[in-house]
């Protein structure tokens, strides 16, 4: 479709939590970008909040993405930020309308849905990406002209580790909104269905074939130290303070130490040692990491078969300080070491290593805006809009189903105890 766009991108964001008000904000940052114009949020207090942040008046504003979209289409795109299994109604009410879409990732908890997606961004040729912050940072891009330039020549195998850390796995995996795999989706998709993605593109390569075993050794009531209450506030001294996944000490430190976005954000919207007190109390953010109604694994590992015959292994584990994703590639002429900033690459010819700084320090996670990537998708979205250029979006509907579908394989052998083929038609 065509957009003829010189003006900033019009948004209208469906489902202004913590993602959705993320990427709206980056245009208060960049105005010249684009400009939020419509808002559906179904939490009152969200909606006011982001409504004045973006000076909205009452006409642009709605409770749910139905009743926005029960309108003429206002905006350029919309950004669709609604939970995982709330993605592909609006996707394909959005795309008949003729909004380009940004999409949060996973695109939908299952094969079927993911292809709806595709089939609508299709059907009404509008443009679709989708929020895999990771290809979009610094240090991937940097990596990826590394290996481009045939640095440590043909990729052979890779070694990726996704180190959650044991407070990000207690917030949201545990006590929070991807604890469950029939609320949200199994910890493969809801995590790292990005570093599945990221190993796609990075190897640049088909996957074809998928082996995995994971478990949730951890966070079970079998594990719960004696002694021990349901809710950290009321847990006897001695037993939460010698607990790593206490609540009270963990999310009031990091009031102490002056943060109050996430995750602090998502325990009450203005964090204040009264109001987090008060959700500790009350809330699920309170509840002790063994007394929760959790079932996603804590610790998976992935084995892949690319073609060419290209291996790779994933680990994805709880139980690590926070810090960003470490990888080694093994290439014909040299070897390569990425930790997220520093990217080293070992030349068997010359027997030296050079270090590159990418210079953007990250833990990889929400609070350092995914080492750059949020504000790399936004810049690279809503360029494509405004020059009616696909190949902009590095996140494209091809490419994300392709490694979408590696999730679900990959889960299918973790169920099963086997190995999954991806279909060459996939
Ligand atoms: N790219 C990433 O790295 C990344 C990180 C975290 C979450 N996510 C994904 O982003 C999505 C949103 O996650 P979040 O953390 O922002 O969750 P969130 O719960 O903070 O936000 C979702 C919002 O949608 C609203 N909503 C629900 N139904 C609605 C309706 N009918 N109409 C309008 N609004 C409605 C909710 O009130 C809520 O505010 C999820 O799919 C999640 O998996 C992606």
């Amino acid at each position: 479709m065509q957009s003829n766009l010189m003006r900033p991108v019009r948004l209208l964001v469906l489902g202004a939590g913590g993602r959705g008000s993320t990427y709206a904000d980056y245009l208060l940052q960049h105005p010249e970008e684009g400009v939020v114009v419509g808002v559906a949020e179904l939490d009152a207090a969200r909606r006011q909040a982001f409504a004045e942040r973006h000076q909205l008046n009452p006409g642009q504003v709605f409770a749910d993405w139905r009743d926005a979209l029960a309108t003429p289409r206002f905006a350029d795109a919309a950004v669709i930020a609604t939970q995982d299994r709330m993605h592909v109604e609006p996707v394909e009410a959005a795309a008949a309308l003729g909004y380009h879409l940004l999409l949060e990732k996973p695109m939908a908890p299952d094969e079927a849905g993911c292809r709806r997606i595709v089939a609508a961004a299709e059907r009404h040729g509008v443009m679709l990406g989708v929020c895999h912050v990771l290809r979009y940072t610094a240090y991937t891009q940097a990596l990826k002209r590394i290996l481009e330039a045939g640095t440590i020549g043909e990729i052979v195998s890779v070694e990726h580790l996704e180190p959650v850390g044991y407070w990000h796995q207690a917030h949201s995996f545990v006590r929070g909104n991807w604890r469950n795999e029939q609320e949200s989706s199994p910890m493969l998709l809801s995590k790292a269905c990005h570093d599945l993605d990221w190993l796609r593109y990075v190897v640049g390569r088909r996957c074809e074939r998928v082996s995995s075993f994971g478990h949730l050794k951890h966070f079970r009531r079998e594990e719960q130290p004696a002694g021990a209450s349901d809710r950290c506030v009321t847990c006897p001294p001695e037993v939460e303070t010698a607990c790593p996944y206490s609540a009270k000490r963990y999310y009031l430190g990091q009031l102490d130490a002056g943060h109050t976005g996430w995750p602090l954000n998502v325990l009450t919207p203005q964090p204040t040692r009264e109001t987090v007190l008060g959700a500790l109390e009350v809330g699920p953010y309170g509840r002790c990491v063994y007394a929760c109604d959790n079932d996603v694994v804590d610790h998976q590992v992935v084995n892949f078969e690319f073609s060419g015959g290209v291996t790779a292994s994933f680990t994805m584990t709880a139980f690590t300080r926070a810090r960003g994703r470490e990888t080694r590639i093994f290439g014909t002429r040299g070897e390569l070491y990425g930790d997220s900033q520093l990217i080293s690459v070992y030349d068997f010819l010359t027997g030296e290593t050079t270090t590159l700084d990418t210079d953007v320090a990250s833990d990889g996670s929400i609070l350092s805006g995914h080492g750059g990537g949020d504000d790399g998708l936004m810049a690279a979205f809503l360029q494509a809009v405004q020059h009616n250029d696909p190949n902009l979006i590095l996140s494209g509907p091809a490419e994300t189903l392709e490694s979408h579908l590696m999730v679900f394989a990959a889960e299918e052998a973790r169920r099963t105890g086997g190995v999954s083929s991806l279909h060459p038609s996939s």
